[in-house]
């Protein structure tokens, strides 16, 4: 190998063990994917590990709930993680799991070295307990009443509904989602990480990073000089019994909080493959390493991986990443994944309906260096795989592939015309620009350059017509230098999409009876070589197939549903309607005051950023209103519109995070997907008034 080979090292995050993995994550294992298969067919040595994030309280709770161990559960997922990833042709050179001994041994011993640069304090805090399960509750499992509007099952942080912002404490009768019993406050002494000591160091490596280039994305670092500016504060890092993980050495009954010890798991990960492979793990981790090494994240994880992480690493000997990639988030048709709407689709409902290399094409084809959100729109997706993938680039191949082992007996020509070079040498000039892509993971701009390419090809098999000279008399050298020249062409497209598509591009190598294809074999062409009988490569999407995709998916959604329906959660929050005492009395005076109206539902709306609000347009007879109503789990706006339904007309209008609300449709039924709008017979008229 040349002295420029790179000795990479390469992660995505890990994905925790309590859930499938879904097409939002595979943005990221298909990116970092791609990316690394580009670095190894350029010859370098690069690394691609991963594993499960496998501890804590959901894990435990999921584990319970399912009357299995955590140790039972992490195991089922990772199996099933791992086939869902081979299945897309990720291919991880390690994909281990956080609780294993290399990663309690590196996460401890790190921790002793934090303790011992006196970056670790011991301090009293207060935290929520459930006293009916006798342990500390993270903020997600406890739910109460809005303090403004008074919308049930709300989380601490805020309301849904109304847009209040309020914390824990403000909530009216708060419950442990666990239990149902009421959280109490709680002293425990915890250990505090001293972030606060290390902006100095921090706010130099965030701008000059290892090599005199800043680690982050542009975006990502404004948002780092935004927390600079607020101020950083000690990271709480542990956490009581009950929890799922690792015991911190010298303090029974406290456990590494999972975001310590997670990162730490990517250590883990190459140190067991490391020992598998007889590699030297310091060389790539000591300080002043000569390696790189590369995290792929998404954007809601931006800061464990760009302040804790490398805080923790560089006060603990060990050396800081290169480049934190950050990626936006996933959303289908234009709107968040979400379960109600049957877009949170997972990889196995995927994978039993299309081929996995057409979702990594779609996703390549919308990748930048950026940290944004890219959509999956189904019709786009549909119509870009079947007119680039199938329609431009592998048509080459089967429009020239035929003659050749027809006329031929398999054998390409020993040379081509000078009249074919101009289209060999305008593909084989492409190399480096598209590698250059590649390299800045500027995938978009790379699929864009590729199919102009394919143009390119097409153009020329239109404008040779191998089809009219086959039935020339004396034309049969010329025919086999044309499809020979076609093939060739089709060879080197397959060279460039080849980290997009390593399935297909195996094989074409079949097809083609070549070695592996790198990327530096696109600088010959492949001539005087005898082929395979070109078999059928890809077929064009159908309509039909997203449609059975996204049914299967929404039967698969339904049966957790119902599955969770008998879980503690679900169960909870029932109790706490049933316990909902009758309000106090009011007088008829008082009821007298609402003026309830007939609404029709002009139009409905989903709300950008918010879960479980639509809004909808009402008409009511001489005027039209503005309403957010909390009904999204129960109805999609298609099934909405134009019915008519009874509202609050004179509720003064309200001020929320999304914009004005003016007024109040009424709904039955305790909630989630149990609730249903009032709606008048036909007969009613928008605006009649409601006794
Ligand atoms: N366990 C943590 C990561 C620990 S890394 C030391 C975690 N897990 S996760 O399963 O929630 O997410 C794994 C990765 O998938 C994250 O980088 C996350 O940003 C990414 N995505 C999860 N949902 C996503 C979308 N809808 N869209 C794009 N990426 C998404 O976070
Ligand atoms: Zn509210």
């Amino acid at each position: 190998m040349s002295n420029n080979q790179r000795k990479i090292l390469v992660t995505s995050a890990l994905p925790y063990a309590n859930g499938s993995i879904h097409l939002g994550h595979l943005v990221e294992y298909i990116q970092t994917d791609i990316w690394v298969r580009f670095q190894k067919m350029q010859g370098h040595e690069c690394y691609y590990v991963c594993a499960d994030d496998t501890h804590g309280t959901p894990i435990m709770l999921k584990a319970e709930q399912e009357g299995i161990t955590p140790e039972q559960l992490i195991e089922r997922v990772h199996e099933e993680h791992l086939r869902d990833f081979t299945d897309f042709n990720i291919d991880f050179d390690n994909y281990y799991s956080t609780n294993s001994d290399e990663n309690r041994e590196l996460s401890s011993g790190m921790y002793l070295k934090l303790k011992k640069a006196g970056l670790i304090e011991s301090r009293p805090t207060k935290h929520y307990y459930d006293p009916e399960r006798k342990m500390f509750l993270p903020d997600r499992y406890i739910k109460g009443e809005c303090p403004k509007c008074h919308a049930l099952e709300q989380y601490g942080d805020g309301c849904e509904v109304c847009g209040a912002t309020y914390t824990t404490t403000d909530l009216i009768n708060p419950y442990s989602v666990v239990s149902g019993a009421t959280p109490v406050k709680k002293e425990t002494e915890h250990f505090f990480f001293k972030l606060s000591e290390c902006v100095d160091f921090l706010r130099n490596w965030m701008k000059t990073g290892n090599r005199g280039e800043s680690p982050l994305p542009p975006e990502a670092a404004n948002k780092l000089e935004e927390w600079f500016e607020a101020g950083l504060r000690d990271w709480e890092i542990s956490r009581d019994a009950p929890y799922f993980g690792f015991e911190i050495p010298d303090a029974p009954g406290k456990y590494f909080y999972v975001w310590l010890d997670a990162p730490v798991g990517y250590m883990a990960s190459f140190k067991n493959l490391c020992a598998r492979k007889g590699m030297d793990f310091d060389r790539f981790w000591k300080q002043g390493s000569d390696t790189e090494l590369y995290h792929f994240i998404g954007k809601d994880i931006l800061s464990f991986h760009a302040l804790f992480w490398p805080a923790t690493l560089h006060f603990s000997g060990y050396r800081t990443p290169d480049k934190i990639c950050v990626h936006g988030f996933l959303t289908v048709n234009g709107q968040k994944m979400s379960k109600s709407r049957g877009t949170f689709i997972t990889a196995r409902s995927y994978l039993e309906f299309l081929q996995p290399e057409y979702l990594r094409y779609y996703f390549a084809a919308k990748l930048n260096d950026r940290v944004e959100d890219i959509d999956l729109n189904l019709e786009d997706f549909v119509a870009r795989v079947n007119s680039n993938l199938v329609g431009k680039y592998i048509n080459i191949a089967s429009r020239t592939a035929g003659f050749i082992s027809k006329r031929f007996n398999n054998k390409l020509a020993s040379s081509i015309d000078v009249a074919d070079i101009e289209a060999l040498q305008k593909i084989q000039g492409a190399a480096e620009e598209i590698a250059h892509c590649y390299e800045n993971r500027q995938f978009s701009e790379a699929m864009r350059k590729i199919m102009v390419l394919a143009d390119v090809a097409n153009e020329y098999v239109n404008d040779t017509q191998p089809w009219v000279i086959a039935k020339e008399d004396g034309q049969e050298e010329r025919l086999h230098q044309v499809c020979t020249t076609g093939i060739n062409l089709f060879r080197l497209l397959t060279i460039y999409l080849k980290p997009v598509l390593p399935d297909m591009a195996t094989r074409i190598e079949g097809f083609l009876n070549v070695e592996p294809l790198a990327w530096g074999d696109s600088s010959e062409l492949l001539l005087d070589h005898e082929i395979l009988k070109y078999k059928h490569l890809a077929k064009r999407i159908e309509e039909k197939q997203i449609q059975s995709m996204l049914d299967k998916n929404r039967e698969t959604l339904n049966m957790e549903n119902k599955k969770d329906g008998h879980s503690q959660t679900r169960h909870a929050q029932a109790q706490q309607h049933e316990d909902t005492p009758v309000a106090d009395t009011i007088e008829f005076d008082d009821f007298a005051k609402i003026d309830l109206r007939i609404a029709r539902i002009i139009s409905a709306k989903h709300v950008e950023g918010a879960d479980k609000l639509l809004q909808l347009t009402l008409d009511i007879g001489n005027e039209t209103r503005n309403v957010f109503a909390g009904i999204k789990s129960a109805y999609s706006p298609e099934q909405l519109q134009g019915k008519l339904t009874v509202m609050v007309a004179n509720l003064a209008p309200r001020k929320m995070r999304f914009g004005i609300s003016e007024g109040m449709v009424l709904a039955a039924g305790p909630g989630g997907s149990d609730l249903w709008i009032l709606e008048p017979h036909e007969g009613a008229q928008p605006g009649m008034k409601v006794k």
